[in-house]
């Protein structure tokens, strides 16, 4: 990403996923840089993407780069990992020299960062999973480290009934990580590679006790616009804006659980993109 920092305009930095938990995202944005404005897109109307083929997300994910591109935005960051990983060259080619931001590469650098025993567990959606792309951005940071991916989509749903604690999420999620914890040579390190999974922080830390680090890539990704934002003249009045695909009051009802403040349905709109 490019350091022109003091050339960038005085717009919103723009935010998009499939829908909710990119709010993970968001709140990450939000307390690392509490001085911008965001613009943030939820394609409601067509998640979830992690169960979608790589051409169908990607081509959703130019649509919704339109959408901001058209509104005006000073950067897009892409927040849904599936989309990061189907999406982010087309989207990076839409911009052109705009500033784009994936979530795959910054999780996978904070991930190597973390680990002592060169073992990085990454827990993503199916579609993120399937593609491999976790595990090519870390073996591509070192050939020699070893990688366990486990797709768990229904983690997706279960973020957004609010079940992100109790028995239910407990066993649901010990089944998923058991196969990949439960013996000698586990990892030292887990990416949530989801924007939903940061809600599960709580219960991830007490199945898995303090010794593993938890790698939120909204954090991760997050901490790579630094650079970009030093220096920079600030909005003087930041706001964030929401636009949705479908159900604003559905939207602002569920905020909660993945933000770290409530929504007025009336700060959120509906758009339609085709
Ligand atoms: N936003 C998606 C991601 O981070 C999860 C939800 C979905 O499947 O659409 O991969």
């Amino acid at each position: 990403m490019s350091e022109n920092s003091k050339n960038l305009p005085l717009l919103p930095i723009g935010v998009f996923d499939s829908g909710i938990g990119g709010l993970t995202v968001l709140k990450a944005l939000r307390t690392r840089f509490p001085e911008e404005s965001y613009l943030y897109v939820g394609d409601t109307a067509r998640l979830p993407y992690g169960t979608k083929s790589p051409e169908t997300v990607a081509r959703y994910a130019q649509s919704i780069a339109k959408c901001l591109l058209n509104q005006g935005v000073m950067a897009i960051v892409v927040a849904c990992n599936t989309a990061s990983t189907h999406g982010l060259a087309a989207v990076k080619e839409m911009a052109g020299n705009l500033p784009v931001l994936g979530m795959i590469d910054p999780a996978a650098e904070s991930a190597m960062g973390a680990t002592n025993n060169n073992h990085i567990g990454v827990m993503a959606t199916f579609g993120t999973i399937k593609s491999g792309a976790y595990t090519h951005a870390l073996t591509s940071l070192d050939p020699a480290v070893k990688v366990s991916p486990v797709a768990c989509q229904m983690l997706v749903a279960l973020a957004e009934e609010g079940w992100a604690e109790g028995e239910i999420a407990k066993s649901i999620l010990l089944r998923y990580l058991d196969p990949i914890f439960d013996r000698q040579d586990s990892p030292d390190t887990l990416i949530l590679g989801c924007t939903h999974f940061p809600v599960f922080t709580s219960l991830l830390k007490e199945i898995l006790g303090p010794d593993i680090a938890l790698i939120n890539s909204g954090e991760a990704a997050s901490a790579k616009l630094e650079s970009l934002l030093i220096d920079r003249k600030n909005p003087e009045r930041p706001e964030a804006k929401f636009l949705v695909t479908d159900d604003p009051v559905r939207f602002a009802d569920n905020a909660l659980k993945f933000y770290d403040s409530r929504l007025n349905p009336d700060d959120v709109t509906l758009i339609d993109i085709r």
